[in-house]
């Protein structure tokens, strides 16, 4: 039996696919984008596609034989708030033609990676899975319509649909453009690259955030697990300063320039720093292998060869 891997051109699909390989899986990555891949795994099959092509994706799924499909294509920030109808059609049209034609063909099982933001800037943790859902953006509008009808599906039909929430995944190949919490991978990034870089956060505005590597692991442990109670898990990730990031940084890289200019924009500053406080218990268990200095020392000495 295969693996559908929907968006394994990805960031975090791309170290997925490896490490389902590296377990003997047979895997079949569904992107748009597999010819600009650069770490491609040779025991992986890449099939360019569009899941919104309902076509494209009943030719793939017909083809196969899939237990299981981690349906990871998606459209991020700011790409889903700058063209929301562009964003509907892959994120929410797209998702419904995986959904429904893993369904209808025998597919078991499908993990979705939601997103933290679906909780909205005033939240006060702890949360649960229950806790109410308050979007702020088209994204996360999208990614709660999107675990509303994966766990539908759950419940009508014979598929086993599972969605973590995560926080924001950091690690090498991450999109520093990736919305209003890309700012850790772009501190890093300059500071690789001997770029003085500015905040544009208070020292004080705390994410949480996940390693890759756990990430990954989260992934695979939801679709490995038979004894799951839940459709949507929250995983609260490490939460960290802006500060605690840049001191963590300049421990690696003693020259590295961070300064802070918090944005004047008063609804992204209120955003950031409206997810202030920790959660002291999630519900899956799993907060992650790694500490702040583990996480900047992996990430920067992975990138270093590049220098
Ligand atoms: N990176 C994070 O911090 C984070 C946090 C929470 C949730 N997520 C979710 O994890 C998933 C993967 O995120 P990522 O960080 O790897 O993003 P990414 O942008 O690196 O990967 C998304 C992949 O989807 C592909 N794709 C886009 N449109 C497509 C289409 N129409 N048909 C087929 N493929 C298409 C892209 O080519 C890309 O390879 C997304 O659903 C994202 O919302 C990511």
């Amino acid at each position: 039996m295969a693996i559908l891997i929907t968006g394994g051109a990805g960031f975090i699909g791309c170290y997925l696919v490896h490490r389902l390989v590296e377990a003997d899986q047979e895997v079949v990555v569904f992107d748009i984008n597999v010819d600009n891949i650069e770490d491609k795994d040779e025991r992986a099959t890449y099939i360019q596609g569009d899941i919104s092509n309902l076509d494209q994706v009943r030719e793939v799924i017909e083809k196969y034989d899939f237990d299981s499909v981690f349906h990871l294509a998606s459209i991020l920030p700011p790409k889903t708030e700058e063209d929301p109808y562009f964003a509907f059609k892959i994120n929410i049209e797209g998702t419904m033609n995986v959904l429904n034609t893993a369904c209808k063909h025998g597919v078991k099982t499908i993990i979705y990676p939601s997103s933290a933001t679906v909780f909205g800037q005033d939240r006060q943790p702890p949360f649960t899975e229950e806790d109410l859902r308050d979007p702020w953006t088209v994204y996360s509008s999208f990614k709660i319509c999107n675990e509303i009808i994966g766990s539908i599906y759950s419940k009508k039909f014979d598929i086993n649909f599972r969605a973590v929430r995560f926080p924001v995944v950091i690690g090498p190949g991450a999109d520093p453009m990736s919305g209003m919490s890309g700012y850790p991978i772009e501190m890093m990034e300059d500071a690789l690259h001997g770029v003085p870089f500015v905040a544009k956060v208070t020292p004080e505005t705390r994410i949480p955030i996940i390693h890759i590597d756990d990430a990954v692991q989260v992934l695979i442990n939801l679709w490995r697990s038979d004894q799951l109670h839940f459709e949507i898990y929250d995983i609260d990730g490490l939460w960290v300063s802006a500060k605690e990031i840049a001191d963590g940084i300049k421990k690696v890289i003693p020259s590295a320039e961070i300064t802070f200019k918090p944005a004047e924009d008063a609804m992204i500053q209120k955003v950031l720093t409206g997810i202030k406080e920790e959660k002291e218990k999630d519900r899956f268990g799993f907060k992650g292998k790694r500490l702040l200095d583990e996480i900047l020392q992996e990430y920067i000495s992975r990138k270093k060869p590049e220098k």
